[in-house]
């Protein structure tokens, strides 16, 4: 005979493998107070239809209290003969309250518990995330502010390309993360939805009132199909899209601060709180945080590929592939998160060093685009103006001098359009001075785009 709570039909004990197999208690445990959230509101919503008496819907509620407490203090034992949370908090409950706790699961399913649970917990992380998010563009934006004069040489290709304001980069990662910001907060939308009510399936033949439940819980909305609210898993799979959003976003800087960092560009140098050395070489100073960053975002992937996977060979409705839903899911949320967090705590500590950004800048003929635009301005065409400039880089480079060391003769050997006045032209301030209009890197649009940057994050926090 069996002993479980759905044992009924069974005559045989669950074999001992299954029984470890099939429980999900080690990962869904975190669901707890979500579980008991969601069956608090049921439970009341049951009282207040008639299908519970008031003192029936109590007696859960308080004795759901004190599940919450035991678990809270660590003193509920969690084993695979009660399979998951939702066994796990009933069948507690009911050794509290006795028999009345029998009643909680009318009119309800796992399916449709699980999916309520899950989407409660979603939507706390998702807040919790958009905060620490919030945190990493403020510290940019400051990063931002505190640079804004420094030159770093932009780069295509890997190659030295054109000065810009270091400020400016760090304000390029300011707006990749409100893009995520944004994406978290439409996902939110529709996380925000309750799935409760469904039941098994098909809906439940008791006077439910699903507004009632969807408004004790903070749900926006109510889900509009039974079949599809137990068995849709899109939020998690649309979140888990955002996440591997936010991962290559962190991935992409870990790189930079990773490359920026080593000897041959020397551009920063990182917190010694946040490197560690090596077990043999006395001299290293190993940028491991920034590392693992980039290393996580590899997983955040598989577990996005996971997910899609997973749902994409499931027919309606819930089945138990469901169950494996939490594993990764949970995986990306907390490795995102520490990642972001991590991020926003080291970036305040990085160091500059503006001679070293200086001179590969000059090193990499990045004014040789201003060049060209100042013979434009003198009358020729953009394309003959970039050829005489490569001729003059091509001079320069025999040289092994910077553009704005070449003699006025020489130069004006390659145009007579140039004149001494070329020469402010040449400077890295003067270029970045010059890219002067909404988006570009001179240091007065950069300001302007802190300054906007901190009137929106203002807002949203206080949204
Ligand atoms: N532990 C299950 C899950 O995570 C709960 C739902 C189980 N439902 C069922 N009919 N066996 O999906």
């Amino acid at each position: 005979m069996s002993e479980k709570m759905w044992g009924g039909r069974f005559a045989a004990a669950t074999d001992s493998l299954v029984e470890a197999f099939t429980a999900s208690i080690q990962v869904d445990s975190r669901l707890c107070a979500e579980d008991i959230r969601g069956s608090q509101a049921h439970a009341r919503m049951l009282g207040k239809v008639g299908v519970l008496t008031a003192s029936e819907a109590e007696a859960i509620v308080a004795g759901l209290d004190q599940v919450r407490q035991e678990i809270a203090e660590n003193r509920l034992p969690f084993v695979d003969s009660l399979e998951d949370i939702h066994m796990h908090v009933e069948s507690r409950l009911t050794e509290i309250i006795g028999d009345v706790g029998k009643k909680l699961h009318t009119g309800r399913s796992r399916n449709d518990q699980v999916a309520t649970d899950l989407r409660l917990y979603t939507r706390s992380c998702l807040d919790d995330l958009l905060v620490s998010l919030r945190h990493l563009q403020t510290v940019f934006v400051d990063l931002a502010e505190r640079e804004v004069e420094t030159i770093l040489p932009g780069l295509t290709h890997m190659q030295v390309a054109q000065p810009v304001s270091f400020g400016h980069h760090c304000m390029a990662y300011v707006e990749m993360f409100q893009r995520d910001a944004q994406r978290l907060q439409d996902a939110r939308k529709r996380v925000n939805v309750l799935p409760l009510g469904a039941a098994a399936l098909a809906g439940t033949t008791f006077p439910i009132d699903r507004w009632d439940v969807a408004r004790q819980l903070g749900f926006e909305a109510v889900a509009e199909n039974s079949l599809d609210a137990v068995s849709d898993r899109d939020f998690v799979m649309e979140v888990l899209a955002d996440l591997t959003m936010i991962a290559v976003h962190l991935s992409r800087l870990a790189e930079e601060l990773i490359l920026w960092m080593s000897a041959p560009f020397g551009f920063i140098d990182l917190p010694d709180s946040f490197c560690t050395g090596s077990s043999i070489m006395p001299q290293k100073k190993n940028p491991d945080v920034a590392e693992i960053i980039r290393g996580k975002s590899g997983r955040v992937v598989g577990d996005l590929v996971a997910m899609l996977v997973l749902m994409k060979g499931q027919p309606l409705t819930y089945n138990r592939d469901n169950q494996e839903d939490k594993e990764t899911f949970f995986d990306a949320l907390d490795q995102v998160r520490t990642s972001v967090e991590i991020m926003g705590r080291m970036l305040p500590g990085l160091k500059t060093r503006p001679q070293v950004m200086r001179a590969q800048a000059e090193r990499g003929y990045a004014t040789a685009t201003d060049l060209a635009d100042y013979l434009v301005r003198k009358g020729l065409p953009f394309r003959d103006a970039h050829a005489v400039v490569g001729k003059a880089v091509r001079c320069a480079q025999e040289r092994d001098i910077g553009l704005e060391a070449m003699p006025l003769d020489d130069l004006q050997a390659l145009s007579p359009l140039i004149d001494q006045d070329v020469y402010q032209v040449l400077t890295l301030e003067g270029s970045l001075a010059a890219r002067n209009h909404l988006g570009g890197t001179a240091p007065e649009q950069v300001r302007a785009a802190i300054v906007r940057a901190r009137a929106r994050l203002a807002q949203e926090s206080s949204a």
